[in-house]
């Protein structure tokens, strides 16, 4: 029997669930295999927004597109709201597929459709009668503010605008998951920050889960209140967006990081650091801490702990899935000394550092 007719009981407050997930490509013809995503457990809450942020070529998308079974798990469970994907049939894919709706890059949209019948084209498909379909879209049309637009085609309508008809034509089907493959990549920053604004207006005013990939950082910063760091396939890191990004663990994170958040280097400095202080050398280190009030104290402090020697590089006040944080970048001597009474420092105050590299 199909597995959709029979759910289990919703005792978990998660939406996905994927569960030692690996997936291969190829493998046949004598050709050796492509483990596109290895082992792969990582839960999303129910009701929330999560990111999943990785390189390109990570196995973001092939995370995603498991979601709603346009791939198969090579071994593993992925279950969607309590039901696994990898058992469902013909019918049980078709409807999960309305419960879970996609957007993505280049919004995929009909060109020889109005923003409207492409909205409704998913209600079609369904066999759902013109009136009925007319009273679904009418007001998704609104909840996107392209009121006044129903009619246009793609073709003259603009890069922000078509991503707001395929949101409207993921949420025709009423689902309860929505996926977002690379939404905003497409799109300038401005536009990208006023997608990311509708995106968390309809979690929150339709409750509606959202599972979205991206290789921005300040995608996952502005929305996403968990984050989940994949690199080459497999999940490195996993959590909180604003512990993660101000204390990222994995070397992978901290790379994607560096250039995203707080306190930015100049590449050309960046660009000159070393892993191992020479003799003579500067460390150059990125201080995190919460709260905008902390600024002048810490700075303060900085300057009496470790010495009139302190250089302060970068400052930033940043924001992370709505809370405020600090971030300074300074450099000191990179002698025994130096180093010793710095890391006491950081010790005592529960500073959140990171060793950016030494330089001259
Ligand atoms: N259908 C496929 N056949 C073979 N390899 C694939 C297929 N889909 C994806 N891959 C490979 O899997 C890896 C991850 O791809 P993808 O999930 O698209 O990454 P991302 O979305 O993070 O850029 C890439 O190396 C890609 O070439
Ligand atoms: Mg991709």
């Amino acid at each position: 029997m199909d597995r959709a007719e029979t759910p289990l009981a919703q005792t978990s407050d998660s939406m996905v669930a994927f569960e030692s997930v690996t997936k291969r490509f190829g493998g046949s013809n004598g050709q050796p295999a492509f483990t596109a995503l290895d082992g792969v457990d990582l839960t999303v809450a129910r009701g929330g927004i999560t990111g999943i942020i990785g390189r390109s070529g990570a196995g973001k998308s092939t995370l995603i597109r498991l979601v709603n079974g346009l791939e198969k798990a090579s071994s593993g469970r992925v279950v969607v709201d309590g039901i696994e994907v990898g058992t469902l049939a013909e019918t049980g894919l078709r409807d999960l597929r309305r419960q879970v709706g996609m957007i993505f890059q280049h919004f995929n949209l009909l060109s020889s459709r109005t923003a409207f019948d492409n909205i409704a084209l998913p209600l079609e498909i369904a066999g759902m009668d013109r009136k009925a379909i007319r009273d679904r879209v009418a007001p998704l049309v609104d909840l996107v503010g392209l009121g006044d637009k129903a009619d246009r085609y793609p073709a003259e309508l603009s890069g922000g605008q078509k991503q707001r008809i395929g949101i409207a034509r993921a949420l025709a089907t009423e689902p309860k998951l929505l996926l977002s493959d690379e939404a905003t990549s497409a799109l300038d920053p401005e536009t990208t920050q006023s997608i990311l604004e509708l995106l968390k207006d309809i979690n929150r005013d339709l409750g509606l889960t959202v599972l979205l990939i991206t290789h921005e950082m300040e995608v996952v910063k502005t929305i996403a209140s968990q984050v989940a760091v994949i690199d080459k396939g497999k999940i490195v890191e996993s959590g909180r967006t604003f512990d993660i990004f101000t204390a990222p663990q994995h070397e992978t994170t901290q790379s994607l990081l560096s250039a995203a958040i707080g306190a930015k280097l100049p590449e050309w400095i960046r660009a000159d650091l070393k892993p191992q202080p020479a003799p003579g050398d500067r460390a150059l280190v990125r201080l995190v801490f919460f709260g905008e009030t902390a600024f002048q104290p810490l700075t303060a402090r900085l300057v009496a702990e470790i010495g009139p020697d302190l250089n302060i590089l970068a400052g930033a006040i940043d924001e992370i899935a709505g809370e405020p944080f600090g971030s300074l970048v300074v450099s000191y001597a990179a002698d025994p000394q130096t180093l010793e009474r710095a890391a006491r420092f950081y010790q005592q105050t529960g500073l959140t550092t990171e060793v950016l590299g030494y330089g001259a």
